[in-house]
């Protein structure tokens, strides 16, 4: 059978083979047997459903296989024959362009290439799900293959609920992931409900078809240490970075710090990330030992360096290790899964990842105890590095909330807030979001690599034009941008599909892209697909990430994030997500995102003009209501360009007035 055709096929009416379980490929952690004995039925009665009966007998042992072996039923039988990867566009069965758009982006969130654990569906973050099963991604892609632009196809946490009729200006696909009942969202819920197939963890560009391979994250992570480092006023010329993990997300910083120009110790217990980040270039050196680190640091230090280390062991001995040997750390961060502590996110000192593994099934307890006591010493370790003068910030991983719940050090003197800030609120939010600037993306349809070279050249030559008549407070964000798409192609950045990725203001986000839809039109490149990370400007709702630098009480509301993406979604946008979880860990966020493809048309141009200046202001004007000076500037600026915008300005109290009542 070709591709379109297995495709079109949808659950295939004769089983497939059964599939041997292969260990080369990075699979899931077992996940903690939760369900009752009732519970366990539920889920094989909701797994089968996707099934005609007469395969029920045959499938009914090898899920519950399946649920006792690995905690989840994945239905691997399913998982097709055919190689998932981002194909050009027109290889995709349709009716509707937008909906192949969509396909394409499907699999490039299970291409092996790019997926953390591709059998089981999930993208990045350890438990970020483009589906719970290959039921769901079967039918996914059968309804996409037929579906036209009078339909909508409405995803319920992985579920394919089906199409239903709309028409040509609404969303091709809904989708929702981990909605609760909100006294429902504890992390245990996700494992139960997960467990019953019934919704998932859909991370924030996993369940949303968004995710471009570790690239977006290089981006983020490089502005974050070059302001980083320009916050402690260094050049980052022989400045130490450390940090750890080398995951989905986290792979990215050793390259980040190449590109920023420090030297960068990135810890890892996984061998297997190790080697894949070494071997894909993404970091130059491996050690696995405390005192080969040390005398290589040293070195880089004298020689001033760029230079990035992978350190293959627990993050704690890093710090510990250089605390002894005085190794003074300039910038020190986190990014170990932190927002999935209990399920393998965070790793405890003194095991090896497989025992560590066995303990987080087997005994629960115990492994609970250990990550609680590795995480106090990892705050001790790191406690001591700032009191000698380390910049030390949470990278949006719940670091500093896991710790301060593992009764570590972390909290500041009120009791409420934390020691330590994070980069949100002293980098990401006052320098960018503020101002409107966030994680702008773009995928060439055709899959040409001069299609993505066409765009970085458009792109870049907007931003240059739109830099010079830039007011002072946009000027930094703009050069750096420009920077980073000029080497962009030279970094070599793409894995999967033909993505870019840059940080825009709503202005610099809708000029891109109608100069792309003018190149689209004049047949100079093919179809783009705009996007975004949730991680954004207007798009998340998260009082310890993206809303950390909001201070009038209002950063544990979610309005905004649900504004959002219903305002994308009569605005324009080709798909709209809104999720539970993501980033930070289930119950503590919620976050949206869109895709919009655009294909030179009229009704292209009209859509993106629309809905980018929705997508952009919204945050903003929430920012600017939190008094966020730059955002009050930022949003009377937009309110200048777009008569048609009248936001609510916030008047400022004099502080003398509460001095004197
Ligand atoms: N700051 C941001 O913009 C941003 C963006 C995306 C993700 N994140 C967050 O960063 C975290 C990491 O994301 P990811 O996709 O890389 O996850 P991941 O699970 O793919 O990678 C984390 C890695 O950390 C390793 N690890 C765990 N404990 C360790 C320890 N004690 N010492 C050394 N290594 C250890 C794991 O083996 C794993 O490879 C998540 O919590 C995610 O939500 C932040």
């Amino acid at each position: 059978m070709t591709f379109q055709q297995q495709i079109l096929e949808g659950i295939p009416a004769v089983l497939p083979a059964q599939k041997e379980y292969d260990p080369a490929i990075n699979h899931a952690p077992k996940r903690k047997k939760i369900l009752s004995p009732s519970e366990e039925k539920l889920a094989l009665q909701n797994a089968l459903r996707y099934f005609e009966p007469q395969h029920h007998a045959t499938l009914l042992p090898e899920f519950k296989n399946e649920l006792e072996t690995y905690g989840r039923i994945y239905m691997y039988r399913f998982a097709p024959e055919y190689k998932i990867y981002a194909r050009p566009i027109d290889a995709y069965p349709a009716q509707s362009k937008q909906a192949a758009a969509i396909m394409l982006m499907i699999q490039n969130n299970l291409d092996h290439a790019v997926a953390q654990h591709p059998l089981e569906l999930i993208t990045y973050g350890g438990n970020g799900a483009v589906f719970s099963n290959w039921a769901q991604y079967r039918l996914t892609m059968q309804y996409l293959a037929q579906m036209t632009d009078e339909q909508t196809l409405v995803m319920y946490s992985g579920h394919p609920m089906g199409l239903f009729p709309s028409h040509k200006e609404a969303p091709r696909v809904v989708v929702t992931n981990g909605m609760m009942i909100p006294n429902y969202s504890t992390p245990d819920d996700w494992e139960k409900y997960n467990a019953l197939g019934v919704t998932q963890y859909g991370q924030m560009t996993a369940g949303s078809y968004m995710y471009i391979g570790p690239q977006g994250i290089v981006h983020g992570t490089t502005i974050t240490v070059l302001n980083a480092f320009r916050k402690i006023g260094k050049s980052p010329k022989g400045g130490i970075f450390v940090t750890s993990g080398l995951g989905g997300m986290s792979g990215a910083q050793p390259k980040a710090g190449n590109i920023a120009g420090c030297i960068t110790i990135c810890a890892e217990v996984n061998k297997k990330a190790v080697h894949t980040r070494h071997s894909q270039g993404w970091v130059d050196e491996i050690i696995d030992n405390t005192t080969a680190l040390v005398t290589r640091v040293q070195q880089a230090q004298l020689d001033k360096e760029t230079v990035s280390i992978a350190y293959h062991g627990n993050v704690v001995e890093v710090w510990e290790a250089f605390n002894e040997h005085n190794i003074k750390i300039d910038i020190g961060s986190d990014q170990t899964s932190l927002h999935n502590p209990w399920a393998g996110g965070y790793y405890p000192m003194g095991y090896t990842v497989e025992e560590a593994n066995d303990m987080m099934a087997n005994d629960v307890e115990r492994f609970r105890e250990s990550v609680k006591t590795t995480l106090c010493r990892h705050a001790a370790a790191v406690n001591a590095h700032t009191a000698k003068g380390t910049y030390f910030f949470d990278y949006g991983n719940a670091f500093l909330l896991e710790s301060s719940r593992a009764g570590a050090d972390v909290l500041a003197e009120n009791g409420i807030d934390f020691k330590y800030p994070s980069y949100v609120q002293d980098i990401m939010g006052p320098m960018c979001f503020d101002y409107g600037f966030g994680p702008f993306r773009w995928v060439c349809a055709s899959g040409k690599e001069e299609d993505l070279a066409k765009t970085d050249a458009i792109a870049c030559a907007v931003l240059e034009e739109l830099a010079v008549n830039a007011p002072a407070e946009i000027q930094q964000q703009l050069q750096d941008n420009i920077t980073w798409i000029q080497g962009a192609q030279q970094n070599k950045l793409v894995v999967g599909s033909q993505a870019r990725i840059l940080y825009a203001d709503a202005e610099g986000r809708a000029k891109i892209a109608q100069a792309f839809n003018g190149a689209i039109a004049r047949n100079e490149i093919g179809l783009v697909i705009l996007g975004r990370d949730h991680h954004d400007v207007s798009g998340t709702d998260s009082p310890y990430r993206e809303t950390s630098n909001i201070y009038d009480g209002s950063r544990f509301t979610a309005d905004m994030a649900i504004h959002n993406v219903i305002g994308d979604s009569f605005r324009g946008a080709t798909w709209v997500s809104i999720h539970n979880g993501g980033g930070v860990g289930w119950g503590e966020v919620v976050n949206g995102g869109f895709g919009m493809v655009i294909d030179g048309s009229k009704e292209a141009e009209r859509r993106l003009q629309s809905m980018l200046f929705w997508d952009v202001n919204n945050g903003i004007a929430r920012r600017s209501w939190a008094r966020n000076e730059g955002a009050v500037f930022a949003i009377k600026r937009a309110m200048e360009i777009e008569p048609n915008l009248k936001v609510t300005i916030p008047n400022i109290v004099e502080e003398d007035l509460f001095n004197n009542i």
